[in-house]
């Protein structure tokens, strides 16, 4: 048996030990000592690095590197495609992260079903009959991809160098571990060792590796932040299980921009890309009620029009109940707060229920003046017009500000028919009315909105 040394290693202050601890004896943190390598038999080394190739690296001059323009490899799913930049940069290690059940395996799958390239799909989660179950499902069928469960990242890493693949793919990083560490699968020793291994791996060999990354209950990738850095790529699938839709967002990317998004919808027969989400996020009732009115948002780069909903009802408690889907409940206090001492309306002795069509969670700002639109029709019981929108962030004293790409906006709405659309005056100046159908209404401050809309 090989050689190895190793120790537990303080992360808050680096101190060394011999064995685990809960406490680390020189700074007294509890729950800090980490099991790390410190040093390996040459032999074993070698070994160990079977897919390597040698070969003495020696620094360069930046000007004598030619940049030959790295080819992706582009994928079938233009949604996939347009959150990675344009397709897959070869030697690039793209980290999945996302909740439980939300579709990362049956996304890669369906890449992996749907590409045209010799791909290695490892699976520590799922046994060979389980994927092939799923596999039959998407209905898709790729005569180059093998499936292998092994969680030796060695192992993994071995057979997909004598494999030749084009594309390696690891159903989680939370099952792999190497064999130098005692530590379980999933610690945060374990997921830092396979994880370098997997990009020492993908840039030497230049073959892109996709792994999926299981989060944590506050949304963070499992493991260490270090996972982040060392990856090239880090996409988040976000969505709410009880809905169909599913949100792709790049969080980093080095070879294109983080403003994208891809939408997905979840069906029996796998993940269905949704090129045109306005038309999801809109109700589809004819009949306009009160409480609900229609933001302009722009989620990554898309314009999307959503529906948001109020319920204001008088509280049977002393303490009024607040609950929001898909929208920060601390802001939602704050436009209540600002239509109190602005408007004057009523809120503290009301509940207020507030809902985002189809499930999504909202971050821009522009969707305060639907928002703010709906809380007030919810109210007042006044229903506002179905053919019309709105894109504004409203201030703490009750200004509507600009927002961004004011221009897109408008086009989707216009484009979806929409007759009237609501927004800051700061945006106003230099939009050519000519241009639109729609009729373009400009406001400075909230209670513009309740004359020109409740009165
Ligand atoms: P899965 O990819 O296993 O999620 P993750 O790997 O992120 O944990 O997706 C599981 C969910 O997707 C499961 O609840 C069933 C659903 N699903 C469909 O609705 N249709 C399908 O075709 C497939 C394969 C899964
Ligand atoms: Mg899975």
């Amino acid at each position: 048996m090989a050689k190895i040394k190793k120790a537990f290693i303080c992360s808050s202050c680096g101190a060394h030990s011999s064995k685990w601890e809960g406490k680390c004896h020189s700074c007294g943190e509890w729950n800090t000592l980490i099991e790390e390598i410190i040093s390996k038999d040459t032999k074993e080394e070698e070994k160990r690095n079977v897919w390597k190739e040698e070969k003495e690296l020696k620094p360069r001059k930046l000007s004598e590197i030619v940049f030959a323009d790295t080819p992706r490899i582009v994928l079938s799913d233009n949604e996939l495609n347009r959150v990675l930049g344009g397709g897959i940069v070869s030697g690039s290690l793209i980290l999945l992260g996302g909740h439980p059940g939300i579709g990362k395996s049956t996304l890669l799958l369906q890449l992996a079903l749907s590409i045209r390239k010799k791909l290695l799909y490892v699976s520590g989660e799922e046994s060979e009959q389980q994927i092939k179950m799923r596999a039959d499902r998407i209905s898709a069928e790729n005569k180059n991809c093998f499936i292998l469960t092994e969680t030796n990242v060695m192992k993994v890493l071995q057979q997909a160098k004598a494999g030749k693949v084009d594309l390696l793919v690891i159903d989680s990083i939370q099952t792999l571990s190497s064999p130098y560490l005692d530590s379980t699968p999933g610690s945060i020793s374990q997921v830092r060792e396979c994880t370098g291994e997997l990009q020492r791996f993908a840039k030497e060999t230049k073959i892109p590796v996709f792994v999926i990354g299981h989060i944590t209950k506050d949304g963070q990738i499992a493991g260490p932040k270090l996972l982040e850095h060392m990856v090239d790529v880090v996409l988040q699938f976000e969505g709410d299980r009880n809905h169909a839709y599913r949100i792709l967002r790049t969080i980093k990317n080095r070879f294109g921009s983080t403003d994208e998004i891809g939408i997905y919808e979840m069906q029996s027969t796998g993940l269905r890309e949704v090129s045109n989400p306005s038309e999801l996020f809109l109700s589809q009732s004819e009949e306009q009620l009160s409480g609900s009115s229609t933001a302009a948002t722009i989620e990554g780069l898309r314009p999307m029009l959503i529906e948001t909903q109020a319920l204001v009802s008088p509280s049977v408690y002393g303490t009024p109940q607040r609950s929001a889907t898909g929208f920060d409940l601390r802001r939602l206090s704050m436009l209540m707060a600002v239509l109190e001492k602005r408007c004057g309306l009523p809120f503290a002795q009301n509940d207020v229920f507030l809902n985002l069509a189809g499930g999504i969670k909202v971050t821009d700002p522009s969707i305060d003046l639907a928002i703010v639109t709906s809380l007030i029709s919810s109210l007042q019981d006044i229903s506002v017009g179905k053919k019309i929108c709105f894109a504004g962030e409203v201030g703490l004293s009750g200004e509507i500000r600009a927002v961004n790409r004011v221009e897109q906006r408008i086009q989707e709405a216009d484009r979806l028919g929409f007759e009237q659309i609501f927004i800051s005056k700061y945006n106003g100046k230099g939009i050519d009315q000519s241009k639109y159908d729609i009729e373009i209404v400009t406001l400075s401050k909230v209670e513009d909105l309740l004359r020109q809309i409740f009165t």
